[in-house]
């Protein structure tokens, strides 16, 4: 009898293992990815280069993969046919919202409902409404903290400095001027408890731990009381920030501001308050200024830090954009929005390295609404689909020497060869990034402060001196390992 019953028990178990774990029908012919790759790439937190080292092999050859994760098969693809259609058709591909992601976790709670995560016509409405305040800045909120920026620079002068923890104390001050006039003074003091406060609630709602293993966060012992706490106090700061501000606004101000788009996020959010059209609410608003400023963040700071890597391993490029730099801005400090049209080279670095070290490596998921039809391939309803943009990155197929640093690949001639979806670091179609104009303006000040006075060197025993050492932040951005740059001052 007990045999009997043992059996059974076993015979159910290796019954459910096989239902979980068994290829949905369609997908049987699309190569398999290793299941080891991707647990060992998340649990030792790998950076996409070596996830990619994982699965070229299949995705060069049939621009599609399949893998085994959390008990679903997931579609991978560097194909620019199925990227282009997951791009056009954005109600076909909807992104799985963190509700359905991460039910009840930390992350849902931070980010809730927002402009990177809903879809249809709730996507629609926050883009509508959230759209206008990236269309231009006030260059003038670069004045001072420029200014900042050297300070911090100038002490430390020819000795190696930690660049992404640098980046992200500017980015995170210009990002709060940037979205909501707030400034978080990160640069001149990073012990603040404002700011400590939110890096330590990001880190918590970025713990690789909960992406692995989701379902903990569902037994008592994991509820993450103390995270919880530090999310409160970010969600009552942005709560406090809308209250003040829609106090401060009258109506005139703020009509005049929405009708010559100069409204910041945060005046756009509450102008669309008042609109029973477009509608948003508080709550809303406040996920909206968490989501936008991760998206707006971590990104850009990446994106700063891998630019002046590249320019410390390459010093004739950095002489060169330091030449076009002071030739097309005179005495002028900061770069007009004109003057920064005619930074061609500087353009083409930053557009080379967006595609050398892509911010955000792989889009968040997409399933498909609808049974789709690729190749003899069938994606039955809600298939998770991942676009891999480190992949279409680094693809012989699309870029010559896909691992050399080359900004020659943008000039006019050469880059108007090119399929336009090989470059991706934005996304594409109606979701692409909403700040993509902004974090170029960024990216330009910034090099432009810094390498007029400043030469940037990798000290001889980087840990980078061979390769850029990549890591994982989150499931689909980019990490580092710390960066330690030298700037040596070469004006007064
Ligand atoms: C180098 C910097 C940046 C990179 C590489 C980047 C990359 C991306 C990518 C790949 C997407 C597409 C996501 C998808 O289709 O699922 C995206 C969307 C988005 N990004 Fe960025 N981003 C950057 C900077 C910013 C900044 C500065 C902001 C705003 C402050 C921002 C706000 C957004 C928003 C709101 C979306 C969602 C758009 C939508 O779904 O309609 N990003 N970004």
């Amino acid at each position: 009898m007990l045999f009997a019953t043992i059996l059974v028990f076993i015979s159910f178990i290796a019954y459910k293992i096989y239902q979980k774990t068994k290829v949905p029908e369609g997908l049987e012919d699309v190569p398999t990815i290793s299941y080891f790759g991707i647990f060992k790439s998340m649990f030792y937190n790998e950076g996409p280069d070596k996830r990619w080292e994982d699965s070229r092999q299949v995705l060069e050859k049939y621009g599609i993969g399949k893998f085994w994760f959390h008990g679903e098969w997931y579609v991978v693809t560097t194909d620019l046919e199925l990227i282009k259609d997951v791009f056009a058709k954005t109600d076909l591909y909807p992104k799985l919202s963190l509700e359905e992601a991460f039910p009840g976790s930390l992350m849902t709670s931070y980010f809730g409902t927002n402009v990177v995560f809903s879809n249809g016509d709730v996507w629609k409405r926050h883009r509508f409404i959230t759209n206008p305040a990236f269309k231009s800045i006030p260059m003038q909120l670069f004045d001072d903290i420029t200014v900042k920026l050297l300070k911090v620079i100038e002490k430390v002068d020819n000795e190696p400095i930690e660049v992404k923890d640098l980046m992200d104390r500017l980015i995170l001050d210009v990002l709060g001027r940037i979205a909501f006039k707030f400034d978080f003074n990160y640069l001149e003091d990073p012990t603040n408890v404002l700011v400590t406060t939110y890096k330590e609630a990001i880190a918590e709602v970025n713990n690789p731990l909960y992406f692995l293993f989701p379902f903990i966060e569902n037994i008592p012992y994991f509820y993450r009381t103390e995270a919880r706490k530090k999310v409160a106090k970010i969600h009552d700061l942005f709560s406090g920030l809308i209250e003040e501000r829609r106090k401060s606004m009258e109506t005139d101000e703020l009509s005049k501001k929405i009708d010559n788009n100069s409204a910041d996020l945060l005046e756009c959010m509450i102008n669309a308050s008042k609109n029973p059209k477009y509608h948003m609410s508080d709550e809303e608003m406040r996920y909206n200024l968490s989501t936008f400023m991760i998206a707006g963040h971590e990104t850009t700071a990446t994106a700063l830090t891998t630019v002046l890597y590249v320019l410390a391993t390459h010093k004739d490029v950095q002489s060169k954009v330091r030449e076009e730099l002071l030739r097309v801005l005179g005495d002028n400090l900061i770069p007009t929005i004109e003057q920064q049209k005619e930074l061609k080279y500087m353009n083409m670095v930053l557009h080379e390295n967006l595609r050398l070290y892509p911010p955000i490596h792989q889009l968040p998921r997409r399933e498909n609404a609808e049974i789709i039809k690729f190749r003899n391939h069938t994606f039955l309803l809600n298939t998770p689909i991942l676009v891999n943009i480190y992949g279409v990155h680094h693809s012989p197929k699309y870029w010559k020497d896909p691992e050399e640093f080359i900004p020659e690949r943008f000039e006019n001639e050469n880059d108007e060869k090119r399929d336009q979806n090989t470059w991706l670091p934005f996304g594409g179609g109606s979701r692409i990034c909403l700040g993509n104009t902004v974090t170029l303006i960024e990216e330009r000040v910034m090099l432009c402060t810094i390498l007029r006075k400043y030469e940037v060197s990798l000290p001889a025993d980087s840990i980078h001196k061979d390769k850029l050492q990549l890591d994982k932040f989150n499931d689909s951005f980019t990490g580092l390992k710390a960066l330690h740059l030298i700037f040596k001052r070469t004006t007064n």
